[in-house]
């Protein structure tokens, strides 16, 4: 969801101004400006009954090289509130964020390093992956923009009044990360009781990682990145409160099912749904009931999703008039 003033609803049905209806809890309000709120998102008590959240996937990276410090200030001029990025390890153990368990794609590693194949995220030190430009593979008016660490990239969400969905990316190439993120996660202040209570998820694909994590810290809100069975849901909702899915596998039966088990903080498991850049899909999502979705674009998915919400109207909206 984006932080902005909500948009004056301009559309009329029948010559009555739509924000009537919505005063009379008729249609669904309009997104709201992202109030700066401590409480956890919420879950949509029907399709439409809520708007979903909407989270830059790595930041902005359609405007901004993915998962840095740029792309996340990019998302905050855009009033994007929550952006998502992922966690890896340096060889000298330090926490960065970086995608690929590799450097090549987003850096000039090749360029810098040429004898270091495969360019692994874990072979390199912090001091040799902080001299890398992790800007100019996207544009060169981002030359010199780095991978960031954690913490810098901690405290710049912080700064920004941003939200974080953290995601611990190929776990199971680090052994203790699960440990050591939460001691950074401590020392940059992300613990407190303002942070726990609505400004962190921490996601992986790795049901393992995510079941050590929440051992460890079970008041933080956890997601699962997957699409368990049904039958399954169970088992994950005893250390995720999220299952957060390919996109591609969500239809309605599946986000009832999810909606239907309680997740470990007692309250209903929550559907994040990557990766949508495409409106029409986005929409078709929200009336799903999906409550959060991921994006590379989420200053366009969040207009899409409020215009949805605002109308347009029908007959069918207005009691007695068809
Ligand atoms: O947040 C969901 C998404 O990030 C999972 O896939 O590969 O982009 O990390 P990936
Ligand atoms: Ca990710």
């Amino acid at each position: 969801m984006r932080i902005r003033p909500a948009s004056p609803v301009t559309r009329t049905l029948l010559g009555l101004a739509v924000t009537v209806p919505v005063a009379l809890g008729l249609v669904a309000p309009a997104a709201e400006a992202a109030p700066d709120t401590d409480a956890a998102p919420d879950t949509a008590a029907t399709a439409r009954a809520r708007v979903p959240l909407t989270i830059g996937h790595r930041g902005v990276p359609v405007q901004a090289p993915e998962n840095t410090l740029a792309s996340i200030d990019r998302a905050a001029r855009l009033g994007v509130g929550w952006v998502e990025n992922d966690v890896q390890r340096t060889k000298d153990g330090k926490l960065v964020v970086i995608h690929d368990t590799t450097l090549t794609r987003t850096t000039d590693v090749k360029k810098r390093f040429p004898g270091r194949a495969p360019w692994k995220v874990g072979d390199f030190t912090l001091a040799e992956i902080r001299k890398l430009d992790a800007g100019s593979w996207f544009d060169r008016r981002f030359a010199g923009e780095r991978v960031p660490t954690l913490d810098s990239y901690l405290r710049r969400v912080d700064h920004n009044r941003q939200k974080l969905l953290l995601e611990v990316k190929a776990p199971e190439l680090y052994p203790g990360i699960e440990r050591q993120l939460v001691a950074e996660l401590r020392r940059t202040g992300w613990l407190d009781r303002r942070h726990v209570g609505g400004r962190l998820v921490v996601q992986s694909f790795d049901a393992a990682s995510l079941k050590t994590f929440h051992g460890l810290r079970p008041d933080v809100k956890t997601g699962f990145l997957g699409a368990p069975k049904p039958a399954e849901l169970r088992d994950y909702a005893k250390f995720a409160d999220q299952i957060n899915p390919d996109h591609k596998k969500v239809d309605a039966a599946w986000v009832r099912s999810v909606h239907a088990v309680k997740g470990p903080h007692g309250r209903r498991l929550e559907v994040s749904a990557w990766t949508v850049d495409d409106p029409d899909r986005a929409v078709a999502l929200a009336h799903l009931g999906v409550d959060a979705i991921i994006t590379n674009a989420p200053h366009v998915i969040a207009d899409a999703l409020e215009e949805d919400a605002e109308g347009p109207l029908t007959l069918a909206d207005v009691p007695d008039a068809a």
